[in-house]
């Protein structure tokens, strides 16, 4: 079981802080913080990096490992975390993603070259297709940065895929150059405001998605890695930041996400590992988005950035214990949808099969009380979703089931309907006989209301 990547990255001290500094390196993982009442804490994640650390060094730590997981298939996340005006966006985009300096190229460009370089060596083993799709938490709506007119994603869950957004834009893209063509359109239309903080500080969470299949003619197996960088907004302090009306709005949004965050962290790495704990992933859109990657499905990194003032210990401190706990998650990532193109269909088929069943056979002993509650209790108990709040997930697995049990019942109707006219038939050749064999004397022996009473009861 493989732990979550967390490394601490402290930014050059900006124009308006003051130089003290609040970190001192002792190796490459550990460092003492000193906060504003000089009390110190020792950290020690898995890699420090400094004012002078380039881009290239995180890149190869943090990123570079999960990106080639990602190109075999092993669903990888990077999340860039800290308080607002920390760096995150730096260490994510760099200064811009096209034309940049090279030495100050951010994660993504980074990341978006060597899943090129690293699919064109393995080229020989398999054929690659990726597809790119860009959204932001803006507010809590997931937006389409890929197509405006997709404001409100809808998050759903599917057992064999994870996580989805549904009709989300998802653009192929063959190489390096045109995907950072598409991320820069895409970033355009993030949502970027001005606080006494950050002149350019993003107002929202922004996921990069990519999905890579590759084909393999050798073996005919597919396998789909998804890759997500995510540069989250920034926690923050309206007394710092100055923010008043939509600016402040937006930063209730953001801190309250970015709570219910750490409420997922802290859910995630408490309690009894043997007791299975309620986490919190549907308190907003962003642990929702992150339910695959936070839950262990997905290897893992997060960059902790922080400001290196004494000015800005407490959000500093905050961000080094989030990261403290994120290092306690643990995760199990897997390899996705690895089978091959003749056994999937079987295999997938025979599954789907007996759970539809299984479903069929619960739904029928129970048709009387038949209710969404029920269908909701079958679902679980199958796998097919994994928790009985989302309207999303029983209308998706609604949808699945509903029409297989539609199909099966009408066939019990028919079923029921050709016994029930073969019974008729059968109640007729009896009622002629039994006619003919004793009424005539019975007829004649009983009181006429008798003999009416017991002819209508044939009839009827
Ligand atoms: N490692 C670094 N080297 C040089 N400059 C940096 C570094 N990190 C951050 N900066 C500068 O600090 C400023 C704030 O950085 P950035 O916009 O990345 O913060 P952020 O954490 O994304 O903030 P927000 O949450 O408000 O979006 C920018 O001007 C950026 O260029
Ligand atoms: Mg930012």
């Amino acid at each position: 079981m493989s732990n979550v990547t967390v490394c601490a990255r402290f930014r050059p001290l900006s124009s308006k802080e003051i130089r003290d500094l609040c970190v001192r390196g002792i190796d490459p993982e550990t460092f003492v913080f000193q906060d504003d009442k000089e009390d110190e804490f020792t950290f020690s994640l898995d890699r420090v990096f400094y004012e002078d650390s380039c881009q290239a060094a995180v890149y190869d730590f943090l990123a570079l490992p999960i990106m080639i997981d990602a190109v075999n298939a092993i669903n990888g996340t990077i999340i860039t975390y800290g308080q607002t005006g920390a760096g995150k966006t730096y260490s994510m985009e760099g200064p811009g993603l096209q034309d940049c300096d090279e030495h100050k190229k951010g994660l993504l460009p980074r990341v978006v070259d060597g899943m090129f370089d690293q699919i064109s060596s393995s080229k020989d083993i398999a054929s690659f297709t990726v597809k790119l799709s860009m959204v932001e938490i803006y507010m809590e709506k997931v937006r389409d940065l890929l197509d405006l007119s997709k404001g409100n994603i809808q998050i759903k869950e599917n057992k064999t895929q994870g996580i989805l957004l549904s009709g989300v834009t998802e653009v192929p893209v063959s190489d390096s150059a045109e995907a950072l063509h598409y991320l820069s359109t895409g970033l355009a239309n993030r949502a970027v405001g001005e606080t006494q903080m950050n002149i350019s500080s993003s107002r929202s969470h922004c996921a990069y998605l990519f999905t890579i299949q590759q084909d393999s003619d050798k073996d005919k197996r597919t396998k789909t890695g998804k890759l997500i960088l995510v540069d989250l907004a920034g926690s923050e302090k309206a007394d710092k930041t100055g923010a008043e009306g939509k600016v402040l709005e937006e930063a209730k949004t953001i801190n309250k996400s970015l709570s219910a965050l750490g409420n997922v962290i802290n859910a995630l790495t408490s309690g009894s590992p043997s007791k299975a704990n309620h986490i919190p992933y549907r308190d907003s859109k962003l642990t929702r988005i992150l339910q695959d990657a936070l839950g262990g499905n997905s290897r893992m990194a997060l960059l902790c950035c922080c400001s290196p003032s004494t000015s800005n210990a407490s959000e500093t401190l905050s961000t080094l214990r989030f990261g403290m706990r994120a290092k306690h998650i643990k995760a199990s990532p897997r390899a996705s949808e690895v089978k091959s193109a003749k056994t999937q269909e079987e295999s997938s088929s025979i599954t789907k099969d007996e759970k539809c069943g299984r479903i069929l056979e619960k739904m029928k002993e129970r048709m009387s009380n038949e209710d969404i509650k029920m269908l909701e209790e079958v679902f679980i108990q199958e796998g097919i979703i994994f928790s009985p709040d989302s309207i999303e997930e029983v209308e998706t697995a609604y949808e699945d089931v509903a029409s297989k049990t539609i199909k099966s019942l009408q066939q019990t109707v028919e079923e029921l309907l050709l016994k029930i006219k073969k019974l008729e038939t059968d109640n007729k050749g009896i009622q002629e006989q039994a006619l003919r064999n004793y009424v005539p004397d019975l007829v004649g022996k009983m009181p006429r209301f008798i003999s009416s009473w017991y002819a209508s009861f044939f009839t009827s």
